[in-house]
């Protein structure tokens, strides 16, 4: 048997003979022809004369290179064109914008993930979030906890394009095969393993980490004749999609937390469309993810762009944490 594509998979997504909605579908599949654009741009880097800087800042107050830019323009024109967006937001943007009036789901994106690691040849990626757009019956609809998404997932631009993707029942991936530019299903049912040995923060900032993430990597670092009693490996790819994509492909732990650098900064990471789609995944495929105080899908946010301290991954890892949070 021959391993099924996207659309097959949309059409019988929880194998139970029904299809997913046919308004998700659309937009699942114009995602996935945005992602294979945006992979193909990534592809030629200089080449295409799509690499450096844009010469321009974002609402974060980070400078944009070119790709943050022409990957943004290619999903908000996907979004308008779907006609089943109500209203898109990204990274790269102030402002929500309004799309189709009365469109059911409301779309999130970081449009270029890993943006340091653009000119340097390094996995990057699109990470996006879809929530239900309740038309008209709230004031600030985006302010909706994680929990809500109806879908989220990510592309990453590595050795291989793959569209990683959850409905809300399991976590499946697609690797786009470019000869035919189609998304054909690799992996089915993604589990991240309870029990890892590896670990992925920026050593960089020890210095400045609350007590409990530093007492947290003293222990890794004590290794096997330390309380956990195990060596462990450390990686840090600075793309949140490529790091956790190994964290879904063979377990870890994935830190960006808080930290005294700024103080009334929640953390560098942003919730509604970093945090929230990877903690949806994470969980779907058995992990756990926290802020230092809640599961991260549990938090209610106040800000299209608010920062959040992220800290998911493999569940013992993850429970460790929150002891080390409790103390
Ligand atoms: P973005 O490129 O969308 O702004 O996100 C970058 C994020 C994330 O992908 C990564 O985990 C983190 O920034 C890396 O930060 P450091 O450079 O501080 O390690
Ligand atoms: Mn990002
Ligand atoms: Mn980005």
């Amino acid at each position: 048997m021959t391993a099924p594509t996207l659309r097959e998979y949309l059409a019988n997504p929880k194998a139970d003979g029904n299809p997913a909605p046919r308004e998700l579908s659309v937009l699942i599949e114009a995602i996935s022809d945005s992602c294979r654009t945006i992979s193909y741009l990534v592809s030629r880097g200089a080449l295409a004369d799509v690499l450096g800087s844009a010469g321009t800042g974002n609402v974060q107050g980070e400078e944009q290179k070119q790709l943050d830019v022409l990957a943004n323009d290619e999903l908000m024109a996907m979004a308008k064109a779907t006609g089943v967006i109500a209203a898109a937001a990204s990274e790269e943007e102030d402002d929500a914008r309004p799309i189709t009036p009365d469109a059911p789901y409301l779309l999130l994106f970081d449009p270029l993930d890993g943006s340091s690691n653009i000119d340097v040849n390094v996995s990057i990626g699109t990470i996006f979030s879809v929530l239900p757009a309740k038309a008209g019956e709230c004031a600030a609809p985006f302010l909706q906890t994680g929990r809500n998404q109806v879908a989220a997932g990510y592309c990453v631009y590595g050795p291989q394009t793959t569209l990683v993707l959850t409905l809300g029942s399991g976590v499946v991936a697609f690797t786009m095969d470019p000869p035919t530019g189609q998304w054909v299903q690799t992996s089915a049912m993604i589990g991240i393993p309870e029990k890892t040995k590896e670990f992925s923060i920026n050593m960089s900032n020890m210095r400045h980490w609350a007590d409990p993430v530093r007492a947290y990597i003293d222990e890794c670092l004590a290794g096997e004749t330390g309380v956990r009693a195990k060596n462990f490996n450390m990686r840090w790819i600075a793309s949140m999609v490529a790091d956790v994509h190994r964290i879904l492909s063979r377990g870890g732990v994935f830190l960006y937390p808080w930290d005294k650098r700024d103080p009334g900064k929640p953390g560098k990471l942003r919730l509604m469309y970093e945090a929230n789609p990877m903690s949806l995944l994470v969980e779907q495929a058995g992990g756990k993810s926290f802020d230092g105080k809640l599961q991260i899908l549990d938090v209610q946010p106040t800000d299209l762009h608010q920062r959040v301290s992220v800290m998911l991954g493999s569940k013992e890892e993850v429970e460790r944490l929150e002891l080390l949070h409790r103390v």
